[in-house]
């Protein structure tokens, strides 16, 4: 039996205070149910991008910690894999009622840890991950197998097995969501979780241990603060995990690939991306404005790997588009994420912030390229050590600056017109990446056979929304590995088919 560090406990009931709430789940894992300390004793400061103040620690985890948890996980896994694959789906569902109770707690929280907006961003995830919870709790009889017709006299058939433990490392951009299209297939599957969240947003992601421990048995769920060398990798190569699932950098997705390719255990990878968005002149106009803004999570400050970074707009509409998304951009308002008023919240981190600038500068240095700075800061001196970046969309760039190469990361857009099909199709997929794209045009001819041929994990025509349950997505080339958020995400990426064969010859 594995010696266990003290465990607290916090009250259930929705807390609405953010800062209260963050500074109760200060310093601790959730392992085997429980809230815990870091074994070695060690934490780190989680800062409010808003203000640069430190809000909570967060316990720093090591090998000793992953163990532990790995460890109760594979208890936990035997028993959870003999419950009838039904009833673990209803307990995943049961946790979604769980969370829609706790949907505000949990966008106040959020917002507090990452800087993103209480009503544009935060709540809409809080929302989305008990969408996700219910999605896949539906799913629990469809882990079906075959029969497979062999010979006479012998019944031949597959049955979907779980793997084992799930090691599951997720990023901070919008790590409760991340974190249930995980954890939800992984679980109703037959397997169960260890998640090490990101240094970055810790906390929400860590209130949802709790509320789901309501209804999951203990060990069936784990997670892990701390550091990507010295929590993630030890995660990844410990001997009980046998499957890893990753949402992150390319460069971390390579590192974490070679580590499962070492033990031969499979891998999903959700990874970086630059998302092409290509408009035609007879596209609906406004329609496509606003689509361009969403696209653009402009009020996710940019910090998506499916952001529409890169626009093509037909050339004869080039001019009024870029002026018009400009317009609508400025009227955003940027500010405190606690307030409703507020559209755009903060940058994640001063690296992060630091790496934006760094392109932005560089963008506007180039010869030839224009910036539009868009909306304002935020006035509120309380405010004034804040990491907000302004909106801005850069024209006049190649499609070899780097601008529009490499996955910035923040609210950094660019603009580009074109003159034919074939040519922006040639530049949209001039990219390392092929996550997302989408097209808008009122000829379904054009953008149909655009679709086929973008070199994208996902295509929209006339749309451009965020991941959606019961819609695979992930993407090609350096975009990852496999598929999420929908049922072949769960029965290819959390279940092997074992295949049975009887012989009743006489
Ligand atoms: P990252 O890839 O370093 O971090 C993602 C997760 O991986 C975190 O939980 C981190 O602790 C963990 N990690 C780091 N090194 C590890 C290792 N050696 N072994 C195991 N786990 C490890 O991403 P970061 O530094 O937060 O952001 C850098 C860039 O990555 C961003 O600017 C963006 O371009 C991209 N990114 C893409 C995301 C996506 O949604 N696909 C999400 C976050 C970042
Ligand atoms: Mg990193």
């Amino acid at each position: 039996m594995l010696d266990r560090p003290a465990a607290v406990t916090i009250p259930l009931a929705p807390m609405l205070d953010e800062k209260a709430l963050a500074r109760a789940l200060s310093g601790r894992h959730f392992i085997g149910g429980s809230l815990v300390a870091a074994r070695g004793g060690k934490t780190f400061p989680v800062v409010n991008p808003a203000t640069g103040l430190e809000i909570a620690t967060a316990a720093e985890g090591d090998a000793a910690d992953v163990d532990a948890a790995v460890q109760d996980a594979a208890v936990a896994q035997k028993a959870w894999a003999r419950m009838p694959a039904r009833k673990r789906g209803a307990l995943v569902a049961a946790c979604a009622g769980v969370i829609r109770e706790h949907v505000e707690e949990l966008a106040r929280l959020i917002a507090l840890e990452t800087g993103k907006a209480l009503r544009t961003e935060s709540r809409v995830e809080a929302n989305t991950v008990a969408d996700v919870l219910e999605f896949f709790g539906g799913l629990g009889s469809e882990l079906k197998g075959e029969s497979v017709p062999f010979a006479p006299d012998v019944l031949s058939v597959t049955v979907r097995e779980p793997l084992g433990v799930v090691g599951a490392i997720i990023p901070w951009n919008v790590p409760m969501l991340l974190m249930a299209l995980k954890i939800a297939p992984a679980l109703v599957a037959g397997n169960t979780v260890v998640v090490k969240s990101a240094e970055e947003a810790p906390l929400a992601v860590l209130r949802i241990c709790e509320l789901m421990a309501r209804v999951l048995p203990p060990g069936a769920f784990n997670m892990l603060s701390g550091f990507g060398p010295e929590c993630g990798a030890p995660l990844v190569a410990h001997p009980l995990v046998r499957k890893v699932t990753f949402t992150g950098s390319v460069e971390v997705g390579r590192i974490v690939a070679k580590e499962a390719a070492a033990k031969l255990i499979p891998v999903t990878l959700e990874l970086g991306g630059k998302s092409p968005m290509i408009i035609f002149s007879d596209c609906d106009f406004e329609r496509t404005v606003t689509g361009a803004v969403t696209s653009m999570r402009f009020t996710r400050q940019g910090q998506s790997c499916t952001a529409a970074s890169r626009i093509y707009v037909e050339r004869p509409i080039f001019d009024r588009f870029v002026a018009a998304l400009a317009a609508r951009v400025d009227a955003m308002v940027m500010g405190d994420p606690l307030d409703e008023a507020t559209d755009i919240g903060t940058i994640i981190s001063p690296e992060q912030f630091a790496k934006v600038e760094g392109f932005i500068a560089e963008g506007a240095a180039t010869p030839g390229a224009t910036a539009r700075a868009c909306s304002a800061m935020p006035a509120d001196p309380a405010l004034r050590k804040g990491l907000f970046i302004r909106p801005h969309i850069f024209t006049g760039l190649s499609n070899d600056s780097r601008l529009v190469q490499q996955e910035i990361f923040g609210p950094v857009t660019c603009v580009f017109p074109f003159d034919d099909a074939e040519a922006v199709l040639a530049e949209a997929n001039d990219s390392e990446y092929g996550l997302a794209a989408s097209v808008w045009t009122n000829n379904l001819k054009v953008g149909l056979a655009l679709a086929h041929r973008l070199e994208a994990g996902l295509v929209q025509i006339n749309q451009n929304l965020v991941v959606q349950a019961n819609l695979s997505y992930g993407g090609v080339k350096s975009s990852g590995l496999g598929k999420e958020a929908s049922l072949e995400s769960m029965l290819e990426h959390f279940t092997h088919k074992k295949t049975i064969m009887v012989n009743y010859a006489e």
